[in-house]
């Protein structure tokens, strides 16, 4: 046969077969509908909505830990403090760790210790809180550790100690989280570390949660920041909130909710038991006044709850003796109030004379549920807290919020930033002599940005516009050296021309 009549009648029999697979296919498919599981599966109008779990159902610990936490109890670059939670069946409790290798042969070097354990009943129920103080560790090392109780365990997180020198670092400070922690503070939280992966711990300025006996909330505070808080440390200050007396269960027709019963003003009980914390404050305030001392910054938790004045004496003592470069304090309530309506003199008239004369560089607060931060501010040059200017000297003042919950700001001449309505987290770098701050969004934009510089024994406060004009003298400045250095060249380019020349002649 003529080859091209072949090959012709080839596609023409392969175009056919195509097309008859075609229509078998459409006609099996017609004969076996595909199979409805996965329409099956999705509810219908009329099934009822599956049974709601208890609190005490979402928030049961179990045989694995959670509510996992660092904290200091003592040196940041020597030492790391583990928490964790178990149900109360687990009878051997243990951590294991080692020093930090590339791959997992740190497990020919592992360790074990054995923790200190509470049980602890909350209004859902028993548990078993655990914690151990790893001391004797290396300054600028990473270990890894996990937790269980010798047959289950956690995976192997990482952390890292600080150095004992002042090297730069950077932090995260949050204002109030205190409410609706699993649905909308989960987001700030995880927003900060997206942008700002290598810090080295979280601040949190009290009223973590709103009902500090509940349970619940604690567990909705301690999901949200899951295994971050196993990695990075935090420093914890205590708010009012934490303070609420024992909860009374209500239900409203948004369902079941939690109130106080009595303010009894003492310090819920979870504080304690789930933060390891320093013990070097006043006698009775253990754990709520502290300092940690970290690359060269003083870190001064105060309990704005109570017994004001004795902490002043404190304050003054420990910071008499402070040989670090730098000095944060982080309390609750803060000293010049930004919201309407609200205002703190006990807090102000005990503490600020002490912060003036120390030279305290920045505070640390929240309650107000809005943003502001100051100038820098000396106590002498007001004469009410709505009367504050700023001056060339004295301590920057921050308050912030990084929970839903908000107020209504009360715009006042000292604000040098402020905001109402605004979920915040700050990014706090200290490098040498210089402190760079930031204000991001929950969307990780810069709300506010300011620099302290050191200048012999004061403060220099550089705001956005300064640290522009800074930026662009050292972009003029450099490329002003380009161009002289150009210049040098192409003159000694010139030189050796007319030096070449003059020989040849
Ligand atoms: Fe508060």
């Amino acid at each position: 046969m003529n080859p091209t009549i072949r090959r012709s009648i080839g596609i023409i029999s392969s175009l056919l077969l195509g097309i008859g697979g075609l229509f078998a296919l459409q006609a099996a498919n017609t004969e076996n509908p595909p199979q409805t599981d996965d329409r099956e599966r999705l509810p219908s109008p009329q099934q009822a909505a599956p049974a709601k779990l208890s609190d005490a159902e979402q928030h049961r610990p179990g045989i694995l830990p959670d509510r996992v936490i660092l904290t200091w109890q003592t040196d940041p670059s020597r030492s790391q403090a583990v928490t964790w939670r178990t149900d109360v069946s687990v009878q051997s409790p243990q951590l294991q760790f080692a020093e930090a290798t590339p791959n997992k042969s740190f497990l020919k070097a592992v360790q074990t210790r054995l923790p200190t354990s509470t049980r602890f009943t909350s209004d859902l129920g028993e548990a078993l809180y655990h914690s151990v103080n790893l001391v004797g560790l290396k300054p600028s090392t990473k270990y890894v550790y996990r937790l269980g109780d010798g047959v289950h365990f956690t995976e192997w997180y990482q952390f890292q100690t600080a150095s004992d020198k002042p090297e730069p670092f950077r932090f995260i400070y949050f204002g109030d989280a205190q409410n609706e922690l699993k649905d909308h503070w989960s987001r700030v939280i995880r927003q900060s570390i997206f942008d700002a992966p290598n810090v080295r711990f979280f601040l949190h300025a009290g009223d973590l949660i709103d009902y500090g006996t509940s349970d619940r909330q604690w567990g909705e505070w301690f999901r949200a920041g899951a295994w971050l808080n196993a990695t990075i440390p935090s420093i914890v200050t205590p708010g009012n909130h934490e303070y609420t007396g024992s909860s009374k269960r209500f239900t409203t027709a948004d369902g079941p909710s939690w109130l106080p019963r009595i303010r009894t003003s003492r310090l819920t009980p979870h504080w304690r038991t789930q933060f390891a914390l320093p013990e070097n404050g006043p006698l009775g305030l253990e754990e709520t006044t502290y300092f940690i001392d970290y690359q060269g910054v003083r870190f001064v938790s105060l309990n704005s709850n109570e017994r004001i004045e004795e902490q002043a004496q404190w304050l003054d003592q420990i910071l008499q003796s402070n040989p670090m470069r730098w000095t944060i304090l982080t309390f609750h309530h803060p000293i010049i109030s930004p919201a309407k309506a609200r205002d703190n003199p006990k807090v102000r008239a005990a503490w600020q004379p002490i912060i003036d004369k120390h030279r305290v560089d920045l505070v640390l607060q929240g309650h107000d549920h809005t943003y502001s931060r100051s100038g820098l501010i000396l106590s002498q040059n007001v004469a009410s807290g709505a009367q504050y200017r700023n001056g060339d000297r004295g301590t920057v003042y921050c308050v912030s919020v990084s929970g839903p919950k908000m107020y209504a700001l009360n715009v006042q001449p000292w604000m040098q930033s402020s905001a109402e309505g605004k979920q915040l987290y700050q990014v706090i770098s200290i490098d040498g002599d210089r402190l760079h701050y930031e204000a991001k969004t929950i969307l990780g934009e810069t709300y506010d940005v300011f620099e302290l510089r050191k200048s012999g024994d004061r403060n220099v406060l550089l705001e956005r516009e300064d640290l522009l004009a800074d930026v662009a003298k050292k972009e003029s400045e450099r490329n002003r050296a380009i161009a002289a250095v150009g210049l040098l060249f192409a003159l000694v380019g010139i030189a050796f021309g007319i030096s070449q020349t003059r020989r040849g002649t």
